[in-house]
């Protein structure tokens, strides 16, 4: 605790799904701790000579532990005399073992090559890690914490029940994506990032084309993608942006795509083609309750598809060469 008070920046790196946790953890820590987050490719940090202040803390995220890229990023760090935090799923792993402190994700032994509930444990618990950071630096009060404590701890599970309890409705969205070959995903702030993950998501195991882009970004090119019938995945799950986002889904609707909503019920819907409202919980935790529904779209996606959801074509569960 003494080192996390002193820290001045945070340097994340990872690859893959974990880097999607990590530049989600960016808005979490920079809220809740008042610290500057970088967030980096482990397969990028490795070759462009980063500059590491005086006071940085790099914390590696991989759920085998194993990921090359990720481990000779460590092992940079390391030789610069940086202080390494690695946030692991895999005890006693290559990464594990090497960094100069650990936070275990338990999220249990990740079965499959696409990771699932390693991405959302990652998340969560970066959560956490940004509320211990926020108290210890006095930027959060004891009861700030406890609340957010206990959304995290029963909240979150319940309402990801209640998610996964709802699969059908998600199979019935998956009739229409998985004809298509290409797809959308778009959302403003964290939700875009939600949406990066979402994509590869549905790349990875249903081999359909997916592109996540910033919602505020279409107009700037990729919009002239959008035609009829092509399916865009709106993610929205803050209120600070979901008019912003209601504009971006109109936008993209009179040019004729298919528009999928993830938003809580109350949040604007006109322009969506299909639905799904998630349930009611606190702001904070919508982020990732969405992540399960686009997990649930890949899956349900893939399985349609014919595609063996476990063993996706050309992948490995541990990118252990560079
Ligand atoms: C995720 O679905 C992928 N299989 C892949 O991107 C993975 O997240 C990445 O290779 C990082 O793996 P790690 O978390 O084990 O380091």
């Amino acid at each position: 605790d003494e080192e996390l008070k002193e820290i001045k920046k945070m340097f994340i790196v990872a690859c893959g799904s974990a880097y999607h946790a990590g530049v989600t953890a960016k808005y979490v820590i920079e809220g809740l701790a008042r610290i500057p987050v970088e967030v980096d490719l482990a397969s990028e940090f490795r070759y462009r000579n980063p500059i590491l202040e005086e006071g940085t803390m790099v914390v590696v995220i991989s759920q085998s532990g194993e990921t090359a890229d990720t481990l000779e990023a460590l092992r940079q760090a390391k030789q610069r005399g940086f202080k390494v935090l690695g946030i692991v799923n895999v005890v006693g792993s290559s990464i594990a073992r090497e960094a100069d402190a650990v936070i275990y994700t338990h999220a249990g032994r990740e079965v499959s090559v696409a990771s699932t509930k390693a991405y959302t444990v990652q998340t969560a618990l970066l959560s956490l890690f940004a509320l211990h950071l926020g108290l210890l630096r006095g930027n959060i009060c004891e009861s700030e914490a406890q609340k957010f404590c206990f959304s995290l701890s029963r909240e979150l599970p319940e309402k990801i029940d209640e998610v996964i309890a709802r699969e059908d409705e998600v199979r019935a969205l998956c009739l229409s994506l998985s004809q298509k070959e290409s797809a959308f995903f778009i959302g403003r702030g964290v939700d875009a990032h939600i949406c990066a993950e979402g994509a590869l998501k549905l790349k990875e195991v249903s081999y359909i084309n997916a592109q996540a882009y910033p919602a505020g970004e279409l107009k700037h090119g990729t919009i002239s993608l959008i035609c009829k019938g092509l399916p865009v995945i709106a993610v929205s799950t803050q209120l600070s942006t979901a008019e912003k986002t209601a504009a971006n889904i109109r936008e993209v609707a009179a040019r004729g795509a298919d528009v999928y909503l993830v938003a809580p019920a109350d949040f604007p819907q006109d322009g969506a083609k299909y639905i799904f409202s998630l349930p009611k919980a606190a702001e904070p935790l919508l982020p990732i309750i969405a992540a399960t529904v686009t997990q649930l779209l890949a899956y349900h996606a893939a399985l349609l598809r014919g595609c063996n959801v476990d063993k996706p074509r050309n992948l490995a569960k541990s990118v252990t060469v560079e």
